[in-house]
């Protein structure tokens, strides 16, 4: 990835193509990825623990779900196959992130119901029902809270955000900061060194 970091808007890193593999819920994706997007080799371990623990949307799932910072999109891809009456708008700052999701999300089949936006693209006025998200920690603590200071308050009022952090990332400083916010903050599973806090208002 040379010097660039995965979060980087305009990666000038070459794409080198590749796809990435992974199981959730029974099903099997195979999703383009490429250099320039986090975790571009395989599913990011804490988000395979966060698809393995959280609860997926079910079925009958409707209204707007929120992947937030979706990379190559398999959170999106993932929920957009366990709510496929819901839509999922996938947010990212990377553009060649946002590509590959719109790709995967065609791949998937859902390309008409997933919308990939940049952090400024999605229509002000909208609330989720639900925020998926392995967040961005290496961004820095303070640009990392002002991303969930950003979108937690756009939950709907029964709504709930599920989030992946790494222990030895701080996942567990994040949990209480939450708490101090306000948020009712569960730590719904911890596996493999990660944290899968459930937040509600
Ligand atoms: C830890 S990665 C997770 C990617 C993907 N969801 C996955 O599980 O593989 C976090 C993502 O957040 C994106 N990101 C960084 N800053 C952001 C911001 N301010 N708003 C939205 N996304 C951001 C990064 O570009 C990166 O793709």
């Amino acid at each position: 990835m040379t010097g660039e970091h995965y979060f980087t808007a305009e990666p000038t890193t070459a794409a080198n193509p590749r796809e990435v593999e992974f199981s959730v819920a029974g099903r099997d994706y195979t999703l383009a990825s490429s250099a320039g997007v986090f975790s571009a080799g395989r599913l990011d371990p804490g988000t395979a623990v966060l698809l393995r623990k959280a609860e997926l949307p079910t079925a009958g799932a409707t209204g707007a779900l929120l992947d937030l910072g979706c990379g190559f999109g398999p959170i999106t891809c993932v929920l957009a196959d366990s709510a496929p009456t819901a839509t999922v708008w996938a947010v990212d700052v990377n553009e060649r992130a946002r590509e590959l999701t719109a790709a995967n999300a065609a791949r998937v089949g859902a390309a008409d119901r997933v919308r990939v936006a940049t952090p400024d693209d999605v229509p002000a006025e909208l609330t989720f029902a639900e925020i998926w998200s392995n967040p961005p920690i290496h961004v820095g603590k303070d640009e990392l809270h002002a991303i969930l200071l950003r979108w937690l308050p756009r939950l709907a009022p029964d709504g709930v955000a599920w989030l992946v952090v790494a222990r030895y990332l701080g996942g567990d400083s994040l949990q209480r900061w939450l708490v101090e916010q306000g948020w009712q903050v569960g730590r719904h599973a911890s596996q493999k060194g990660y944290r899968v806090l459930r937040v509600t208002r």
